[in-house]
């Protein structure tokens, strides 16, 4: 299979003399020696090429890129994080051999972006934590494999990357963590699955750092820890300190609410993602007395198992100036017709005070199809902030490369689109005229956002506006 070259986008020549050059100075496996062999066979007076000198005005392209030097170093940098050992990537890119018999499929997943996982259309905003090739990165996989996927020198390598065994973040100052385990299954879905945990706290605490310590991290697919303050009546009858699911639930309001809460988020986690640490001067908010509720969307490994995560947080050293919360804009009356395949939701609203921007998480189910926020201009003209192409089961974070200072009055707007139409493999029922829901056959459009505000405000002081009436009349 490696012996056709179906993307060949460089120098003919210079590429097959490149490789004979990389075959006389290294040893290869046998196997190789065999493929290598097969294609001299197939094409003698290739033989004769003298090498030219490169035409291509980059360097790096035409030069047979190899594994240990050229490779290994992307798989590294944006493959291990799930392709490893105990991650949720079904297979690992660790080795030649590990990467070896799956090179056609690499380099296909990256060249058509859908490696290492990420929904942004780049056209639009920069997002410190993308994870995707450059251009040159993908070209490299492609003409690796389109040279027959050559090992190279293993002195070439870079040494191993070493992968955290325990936090990322320094000790943590709290480790909050699941009481009891929760038993996962071989196979099959698995319902959104929640625990609350109470934390202990005996005053309020400001969150600078946080991190999600999934103990089975191949089944954690994404989980969300929200901050249950005292005086929430969120899930209200729901257990403390054991698992369960929406689906358990008796009451009507606890179940809805184990789908949608307006409970402030305080950390979202998704494999590859790294620790919350927000920017010097602002921090999280966790009232004394609060709960912590975490959200888990587990995934079925192929051997049933348990998990039992912990989150573990850093205190900011002082009092932040902004606090950081997260608000969201939410749309929950449409009735997406049967069969249609671009179906337009949309919502907007005005920034109450100041606000500086920081991330958002867009979150619908599987009917999403793409989701954008704008700010909307006094003229109507609309300033892109972020275009998702959706992915039920890829719920991820994006976070401003350059957080994004608006005033209040500032128009935020989230437009939503779904694919009600048999050609969405993930449909539940194209027949179905659907409506805003907690099952994932029924839909949600949820444009979660961050903010950093001043650090007195809470939500709702953030929500009071300086033309409202005061505040009793509301
Ligand atoms: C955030 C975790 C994550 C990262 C990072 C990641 N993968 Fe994956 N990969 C997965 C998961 C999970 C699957 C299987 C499910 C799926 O395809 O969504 C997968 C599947 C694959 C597949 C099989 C897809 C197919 O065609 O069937 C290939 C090949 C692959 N990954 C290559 C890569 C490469 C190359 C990189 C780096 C450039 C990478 N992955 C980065 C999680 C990841």
């Amino acid at each position: 299979m490696y012996n056709s070259p179906a993307v060949n986008f460089q120098n003919e020549n210079a590429s097959r003399s490149s490789c004979i050059h990389n075959f006389l100075r290294i040893s290869l496996p046998r196997v190789l020696l065999l493929l290598f062999a097969t294609t001299w066979a197939a094409s003698p007076q290739e033989n004769q090429t003298t090498p030219q000198p490169p035409t291509e005005p980059s360097q790096a392209l035409v030069a047979t890129p190899t594994f240990y030097r050229d490779v290994l170093p992307i798989l590294q940098q944006h493959c291990q994080s799930c392709h490893r050992a105990g991650e949720i990537g079904p297979m690992q890119l660790m080795s030649y051999a590990q990467t070896r018999p799956l090179a056609r499929a690499v380099a296909d997943s990256a060249a058509k972006r859908e490696m290492p996982p990420w929904f942004a259309d780049p056209a639009v905003g920069h997002f410190s934590n993308d994870p995707s090739l450059t251009q040159q990165e993908i070209d490299t996989l492609v003409s690796w494999v389109n040279a027959q996927a050559p090992a190279g020198d293993p002195h070439s390598a870079p040494p191993p990357r070493p992968w955290p065994e325990g936090w990322m973040i320094p000790q943590p100052d709290a480790i909050v963590r699941m009481p009891k385990p929760v038993a996962l299954p071989a196979h099959g879905d698995i319902d959104y699955t929640y625990e609350i945990v109470p934390t202990g706290f005996t005053e309020d605490k400001w969150v600078q750092m946080s991190e999600i310590q999934p103990s089975s991290r191949a089944n954690v697919h994404h989980a969300v820890v929200y901050v249950r303050p005292p005086n929430s009546n969120w899930l209200r009858h729901a257990p403390i300190g054991v698992p369960f699911t929406g689906a358990d639930m008796t009451d009507e309001q606890d179940r809805q609410d184990a789908h949608f809460t307006q409970a402030d988020i305080l950390l979202v986690y998704a494999p590859g993602s790294s620790p919350d640490s927000w920017p010097e001067g602002t921090a999280k908010f966790v009232p004394a007395g609060s709960s912590l509720v975490f959200q888990m969307h587990y995934m079925a490994h192929g051997h049933a198992t348990s998990d039992q995560s912990s989150i573990g947080i850093i205190f900011a050293n002082h009092p932040p100036q902004q606090r950081v919360l997260t608000l969201q804009l939410t749309n929950d009356r449409f009735v997406i017709p049967p069969g249609v395949n671009d179906y337009r939701v949309e919502v907007h609203g005005s920034l109450p005070n100041d606000a500086v921007l920081l991330s958002f998480f867009p979150h619908m189910h599987l009917r999403g199809k793409r989701f954008e926020y704008n700010i909307l201009r006094p003229n109507k003209s609309a300033k892109p902030l972020l275009r998702v192409n959706y992915n039920f089961y890829w719920q991820l974070s994006y976070r401003l490369a350059e957080p994004l200072a608006l005033p209040a009055g500032t128009v935020l707007q989230a437009v939503a689109w779904y694919d009600n139409s048999k050609n969405n493999p993930h449909n539940p029922d194209p027949d179905a005229a659907v409506r805003w829901g907690d099952q994932t056959y029924d839909e949600m459009m949820v444009g979660f956002f961050d903010v950093a505000v001043r650090a007195d405000l809470d939500k709702p002081h953030y929500f009071l506006r300086s033309s409202d009436p005061p505040a009793p009349q509301r």
